[in-house]
């Protein structure tokens, strides 16, 4: 069986989530090929496989363009069974109809879109979590990962829930993918910069290019944050976003949150999500081979990577 992820990430929580559920499927001896979207470069024709997934990072409640653009250039695949994979900052039912949008592209385009897989991974934007929370998070998904990888495999159907509210209110905020241009064209460096162009190397979109030393901002953007994230001298100014600015690599591997260091926001939500997590086994080690890449993006740091 022949199976494939497309990922889009921008700091990297979704593609950490990614090749863990990939290296699953290896393990299954699904032949897997792993691509991470970048604006430009070529991904392969979903036809002839057999499991398409679809990785993203929930953006205000919606999926990604580039996600969106992905699906749009698809041809038709009648029946080929498709899953959506996505992180969010937070454990709330309004992440879930962040699919809705795709899933209706992949389905007009004849995939079954056969389920959802969400992935709670500390935030890249709005505020920072504490390490002891991004690695209860990652615990968390290793735990589900196999059951996960497992039952995609598999091709078991996990419909998830739509209700029209939340639709509603997901499509009220794609108002963000067509702010993100205008917004990003007012991402700065600040005198802080040292010139090392790692924000233009991790760029999904190809935004960013160095003229004399500084970066420059183009109209491309998508808000993935990446480049605010890893500069090493925390010099991107993001504009309309700049109080929502996170700097610096989560460390996932240090003692996960204690019940009592869960963060008060969204308390009781986080609480569920792990109760539900922890109730599974716990992974036998943490996956470290990388699954066979299609294509992996040039110069971008799998989250956690520590900086160099
Ligand atoms: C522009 C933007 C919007 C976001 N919107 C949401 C959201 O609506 N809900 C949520 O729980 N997290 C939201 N997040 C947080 C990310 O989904 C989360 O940190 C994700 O794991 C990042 O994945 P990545 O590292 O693969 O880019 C948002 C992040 C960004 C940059
Ligand atoms: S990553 Fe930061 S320090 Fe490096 S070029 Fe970009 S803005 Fe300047
Ligand atoms: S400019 Fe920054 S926020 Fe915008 S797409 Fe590039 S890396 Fe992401």
């Amino acid at each position: 069986m022949k199976g494939i992820f497309y990922v889009f990430s921008g700091t990297g929580n979704t593609d950490k989530v990614c090749r863990a559920l990939a290296d699953e499927w290896q393990k299954r001896g699904v032949e897997t090929t792993y691509v991470r979207l970048r604006r430009g470069e070529p991904s392969p024709d979903p036809r002839g496989f057999d499991r398409v997934a679809v990785g993203y990072p929930v953006h205000a409640f919606n999926a990604p363009e580039p996600v969106l653009d992905l699906l749009k250039r698809w041809e038709r695949a009648d029946g080929t069974l498709l899953y959506f994979v996505k992180t969010s900052g937070e454990p709330v039912r309004l992440n879930d109809c962040s699919c809705a949008r795709p899933a209706a592209l992949a389905q007009k385009r004849g995939f079954t879109v056969a389920g959802e897989f969400h992935y709670v991974m500390p935030y890249n934007i709005i505020f920072r979590h504490s390490d002891g929370m991004a690695a209860r998070m990652w615990q968390a998904a290793l735990r589900r990962i196999p059951g996960d990888a497992a039952a995609m495999a598999e091709g078991k159907k996990t419909p998830w829930p739509h209700g029209p509210f939340k639709r509603a209110f997901s499509f009220a905020l794609r108002i963000e993918q067509a702010a993100m241009p205008h917004i990003g064209r007012h991402f700065r460096a600040t005198e802080r910069c040292v010139g090392c162009g790692k924000c233009a190397k991790v760029c999904p979109q190809g935004n960013i290019r160095m003229e004399d030393g500084r970066p420059v901002f183009g109209r491309s953007c998508v808000g993935c944050m990446a480049c605010a994230f890893y500069c090493p001298a925390d010099a991107v100014k993001t504009g309309l976003l700049n109080g929502w600015r996170v700097n610096g690599a989560y460390s996932f591997e240090g003692a996960p949150a204690a019940d009592g260091e869960i963060c008060r926001y969204c308390n009781k939500a986080y609480r569920r999500y792990f109760a539900a997590a922890e109730a599974l086994p716990p992974p036998a080690a943490e996956p470290q081979t990388a699954p066979q890449a299609a294509e992996a993006a040039p110069g971008a740091d799998p989250a956690g990577r520590p900086q160099s």
